[in-house]
């Protein structure tokens, strides 16, 4: 699915904040990347994304290289960045009608997205009629609406409370199996990323120093996160932050 081979990113005048970067994701897994501020998620996720180019290194799309951002890449930055002036609807429509007129069978599986976020009752609304919550909602379900074979996410819950964030990873978890959709998430949250992820890597200094394989069963219960396993695996991130600080 996504593959990056020996990725490097220099910003000028610093040393390189991607270096030597090799990742392999398999359709439908889910990949955690956590890591202290200022360590370089955000531009590894731009450089999968295909919204900049590494100056060494591939990155590879089901074997294709990606040289500019992607149809089958969908992109939850930190902030829904959605359109005060259009519906919920519209702004879920908004990378297809961008392109082309939405077609019935488009408009159908917006509604049906809106439906599995929990919001059909709001699809008219628009953006600052709704809350903090529901706007990340309406952003994930329109970075889902071309089904993308692979989302790209940076910190897209930060911004909201520990309840409406557990809920949504739960909601983001039922999406993704519905459309068999790969994830790549950036989160500080070690939960978050154990409860979401098949794999959860930590990077410090523009490399990947570790990874955590997380063994636990799909589908996930939200109780999963009381359990000794779960919090076993918590302590055994939290570790290797602390080992490569
Ligand atoms: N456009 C830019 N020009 C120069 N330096 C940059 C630019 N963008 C980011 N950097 C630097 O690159 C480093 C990594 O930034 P990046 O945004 O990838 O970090 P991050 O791990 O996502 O951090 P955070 O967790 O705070 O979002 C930082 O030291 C930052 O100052
Ligand atoms: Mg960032």
């Amino acid at each position: 699915m996504l593959q990056l081979c020996q990725v490097r990113y220099t910003y000028p005048g610093w040393p390189p904040v991607v270096d030597g970067v090799d990742w392999a994701m398999a359709p439908g897994e889910i990949h955690c990347l956590v890591g202290r501020s200022g360590c370089g998620k955000t531009t590894l996720l731009k450089l999968a994304a295909g919204l900049m180019q590494p100056e060494a290194g591939m990155v590879l799309l089901a074997q294709q290289p990606v040289m500019t951002p992607h149809p089958d890449m969908g992109f939850v930055f930190q902030s829904p960045n959605l359109l005060a002036w259009l519906s919920a609807l519209d702004n879920v429509l908004l990378p297809i009608t961008l392109h082309r007129a939405a077609q019935p069978e488009d408009i159908a599986h917006a509604h049906d997205l809106l439906a599995r976020m929990g919001l059909s009752a709001l699809a008219q609304q628009r953006p600052p009629q709704i809350s903090g919550g529901q706007q990340s909602r309406v952003a994930i379900a329109r970075a889902l609406v071309t089904r993308p074979r692979l989302l790209l996410m940076d910190e897209p819950f930060a911004a909201l409370d520990a309840i409406t964030r557990e809920e949504l990873q739960n909601d983001l978890l039922a999406v993704c199996q519905a459309q068999g959709s790969s994830v790549l998430f950036v989160t500080h949250d070690m939960a978050e990323a154990v409860y979401l992820a098949d794999r959860v890597t930590v990077m410090a200094q523009g490399k990947l120093q570790g990874e955590v394989q997380v063994d636990l069963p799909r589908p996930r219960p939200s109780d999963l996160r009381y359990t000794p396993r779960f919090n076993a695996l918590c302590a055994e991130l939290r570790a290797m932050m602390d080992e490569v600080r």
